[in-house]
């Protein structure tokens, strides 16, 4: 059977930039203690008229273009993200349309919050392993400040507005070698946005639905899961700490890095981070990382990548690939 492989990567960014001292004005907090406490220096938001689509198209396009692929070649369409345009049809139904992909294909979202790319990435590769997809488009997307309390210090710091794509296609010498995925539903109440619409919707409608989190205890259960996760995927493949050429992190928090880069022996200059320009873009924030790496010539070809993500549900989730 053939592996799912990486041919192409992009990533886009809305153009407003939001720094820690654009923060000082809106909120009581420093530049000190979000520097120190996340590693967070600025993160990007979208424009009022800027849909998660609109930045999923951005992104897609340049996977598409780096992969050497067009619109009609594209057979499967996988949108992670929270924060969809709307409440349906879905992100990646607006986005197959608007890219002129192939119509009849199947498109759909996958809501595993900041866990949500691996999780997309991680059905992409059943689709092509069993033959049911040739050329599969998979990005994480998120207007997160959206769903931002932009007047609640301990959570509006944290988060950026972007999106990340691959192209996935089938290939008989490399790719994807395991993908594992994961939640634990008891632990909703740490992070969540408690109203929707099924549930609270008079409470969403009066502007109340915004993310909740109870920060220092997500910390804690994020750090440890995040080193199971690093010994399962080294595990189930046979390899050692010292055969990951990459680490690509979910950019949540740089101490978070840090604890599972140490996990790994991981020198810091084989961790990609983008926290510091990003902050944490959800389920973009993964293969944004990625794609700045590939752009910028730090992961090549034939390389071995370790990602991974941790995010609301609780959902956790890692994907070896050989580049
Ligand atoms: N500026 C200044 N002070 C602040 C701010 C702020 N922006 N935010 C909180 N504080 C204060 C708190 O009120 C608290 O004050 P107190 O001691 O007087 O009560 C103090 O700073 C310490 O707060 P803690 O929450 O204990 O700080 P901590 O070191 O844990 O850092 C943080 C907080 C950055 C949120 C950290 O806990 C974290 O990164 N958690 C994990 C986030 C994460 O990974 N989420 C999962 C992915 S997100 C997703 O899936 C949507």
């Amino acid at each position: 059977t053939p592996y799912a492989r990486i041919t192409g990567t992009g990533g886009y960014l809305p153009t407003r930039v939001l720094s820690n001292h654009d923060l000082e004005r809106m909120v009581d907090t420093t530049d000190e203690w979000i520097t120190e406490r996340t590693g967070i220096k600025k993160r990007h938001i979208a424009e009022p008229d800027e849909s998660t689509c609109d930045l999923a198209e951005a992104a897609a396009r340049r996977a598409l273009e780096m992969a050497g692929r067009r619109p009609d070649e594209v057979d499967l369409i996988i949108v992670a993200t929270t924060t969809p345009d709307r409440i349906f049809p879905s992100t990646a139904c607006l986005l197959q349309a608007r890219l002129g992909a192939n119509t009849g294909a199947p498109a759909f979202d996958i809501q595993a919050v900041c866990t949500g790319f691996v999780y997309a990435l991680g059905v992409a590769d059943k689709f092509i392993r069993t033959g049911s997809a040739r050329c599969a488009l998979v990005i994480g997307a998120e207007t997160f400040s959206r769903i931002l309390d932009w007047t609640d210090r301990t959570t509006c710091v944290l988060f950026g507005d972007g999106a990340g794509a691959v192209v996935l296609e089938a290939d008989y010498e490399a790719g994807i070698l395991s993908t594992h995925l994961h939640a634990d539903g008891r632990y909703e109440s740490l992070l969540n946005v408690p109203y929707g619409i099924s549930e609270g919707q008079d409470r969403l409608i009066a502007g109340e639905g915004k993310v909740r989190m109870r920060g220092s205890e997500v910390f804690k259960i994020a750090v440890n899961t995040l080193g199971r996760i690093v010994d399962e995927s080294l595990t189930a493949n046979g390899l050692d700490k010292s055969d990951i050429d990459w680490l690509v992190p979910h950019q949540a928090n740089i101490r978070i890095i840090n604890a599972t880069a140490r996990k790994l022996s991981m020198p810091m200059d084989r961790v990609v981070v983008t926290v510091d320009q990003h902050g944490n873009t959800s389920a973009a924030s993964v293969p944004l990382a990625f794609d700045v790496a590939v752009r910028d010539g730090r992961i090549r070809r034939d390389e071995l990548v370790l990602m991974e993500a941790f995010g609301g549900g609780f959902t956790w989730g890692s994907a070896v690939l050989r580049f």
